[in-house]
């Protein structure tokens, strides 16, 4: 690849009350700014869109599918599936700090290698997340241009395997709903562009 457009879906239920796992849909604004990343890319090259197998990846690729028939793929990574929080699944996090007090802090203290009960934590889902990112090229039979549309943890990994980080940053990477990453990357070059759709 030489351009891989990394998106992360806009606002869902979840994200509103502050809720992990599960998988809910967009809001009203959130479909609104699927629409939104659909106009902005109109004139982009873009055979192919993975998203995750969640509801709130595909309904975020949805307008960007409905106006470009038969020239950009779709496929549902499990790869890209956002981090499976366990036991925790359905939590807000001031729920998860009541009735977990210890995982909660077990958490703050080590966030990347942190791992949820019955789930998984950012060291252990680094693996799958590459084996995403290396399908999606074999796939796109090593497309120029490459969109993922995925959740914040995933995207965290993927910025990761992209640009140098301490691993125990990995988890504090900014990744907003409205903004997605342009990341240019050849042998020569790598650049990071955050834009606003
Ligand atoms: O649902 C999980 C979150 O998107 C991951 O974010 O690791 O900062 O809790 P967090």
């Amino acid at each position: 690849i030489k351009n891989l457009f990394l998106v992360r879906h806009a606002e869902s239920e979840y994200n509103l009350e502050n809720r992990v796992g599960g998988d809910s849909s967009l809001t009203e604004k959130g479909r609104r700014m699927a629409w939104a990343l659909s106009r902005h890319f109109i004139g982009t090259p873009l055979p192919y869109v993975f998203t995750s197998t969640l509801t709130r990846t595909r309904e975020m690729a949805e307008p960007l599918l409905e106006t470009r028939k038969g020239t950009t793929i779709h496929h549902a990574f499990k790869e890209f599936d956002e981090i499976d929080v366990g036991e925790c699944d359905g939590l807000s996090y001031a729920e998860m700090e009541r009735a977990r007090p210890e995982l909660f802090a077990a958490r703050a203290r080590n966030k990347y290698n942190f791992v949820y009960p019955g789930g998984e934590g950012y060291a252990t889902m680094a693996g799958r997340v590459y084996r995403g990112i290396k399908k999606a090229i074999y796939l796109s039979g090593n497309s120029e241009y490459i969109m993922i549309i995925g959740h914040q943890a995933v995207n965290r990994m993927i910025l990761s395997d992209f640009l140098f980080r301490r691993a125990e940053d990995v988890p504090y990477i900014f990744i907003p709903q409205d903004k997605y990453f342009h990341i240019v990357s050849t042998q020569s070059k790598k650049l990071f562009e955050l834009r606003k759709f």
